[in-house]
């Protein structure tokens, strides 16, 4: 069973663009990413798109869906109306390239201002010792593709140029938080959330969780409990020194 789709696809770069209308084939058991290739296979040669694994796994094709940040492979066309007008524009957070495609170095450029794991200095490689709670509680965490969804939706930036200086988003908050957990961790990671990636900003509405393709907890996991680390070491910094102590 096929019919002819409707699709409102936005087409532009950096100078400013519009919506245009589109009427594409779509077949059974086909994804929005099926339809947008075709209309770019069809009709619209020079329209840029970005994607690789069309799996749900890579996290290139990324986009916003009916004004819903989605992975275009895994946004099924069966949970539309044949006659309902399909609307695809590009991640409003992030600079437009062309067309469907986002410049995502803020996001290369927030992970880079994480500093990695830093072991402590009494401990060498293959004395590391730590208990299966701790390593399963941080395996929720690694199921990131890098999608950037979270970052595009989340309020303090989508709607706030001047906060993307000193918020680091979600995903990354998420990887602070993650680093905080891990008991051989011995960086000071609750003073740079708070001071350096803005986890202040965060007011906990949590639709970071919502358009997580991989259902990552990331308000209910990662950032309330920072949060709340946060809080207990202002009122008591001897609570941080604590606990890292009593974790080795
Ligand atoms: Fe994407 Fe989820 Fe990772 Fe955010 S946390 S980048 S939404 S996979
Ligand atoms: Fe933003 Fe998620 Fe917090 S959407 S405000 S980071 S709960
Ligand atoms: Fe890889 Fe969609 S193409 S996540």
């Amino acid at each position: 069973m096929s019919y002819k789709g409707k699709f409102r696809v936005w087409r532009g770069d950096s100078e400013g663009g519009e919506l245009k209308d589109y009427e594409v084939e779509v077949n059974e058991g086909e994804v929005v990413l099926d339809v947008i290739h075709r209309l770019q296979a069809t009709q619209t040669p020079d329209m840029a798109v970005r994607w690789n694994c069309k799996a749900g796994k890579c996290g290139s094709c990324s986009a916003e869906i009916n004004g819903m940040p989605k992975l275009m492979c895994m946004c099924r066309m069966n949970t539309f109306a044949e006659d309902e007008v399909v609307t695809v524009t590009p991640m409003r957070t992030f600079p437009v390239i062309r067309d469907l495609v986002t410049d995502v170095s803020f996001n290369y450029q927030k992970a880079r201002e994480v500093p990695a794991f830093k072991p402590p200095a009494d401990l060498k490689p293959g004395e590391y010792r730590m208990q299966q709670v701790d390593v399963e509680r941080s395996q929720e965490f690694r199921k990131c593709i890098e999608c950037f969804l979270c970052q595009d939706t989340c309020h303090v930036i989508r709607d706030h140029e001047e906060n993307k200086e000193s918020f680091s988003g979600p995903r990354f908050l998420m990887r602070v938080a993650e680093l905080d957990m891990h008991p051989l961790d011995a960086a000071d990671r609750q003073h740079a959330a708070q001071e350096q990636h803005g986890l202040g900003f965060c007011n906990i509405t949590k639709c970071c969780t919502e358009v997580c393709p991989e259902h990552i907890k990331i308000t209910d996991n990662a950032l309330i409990p920072m949060k709340e680390r946060v809080v207990d070491r202002k009122y008591d910094p001897l609570v941080w020194l604590g606990n890292k102590i009593r974790r080795r």
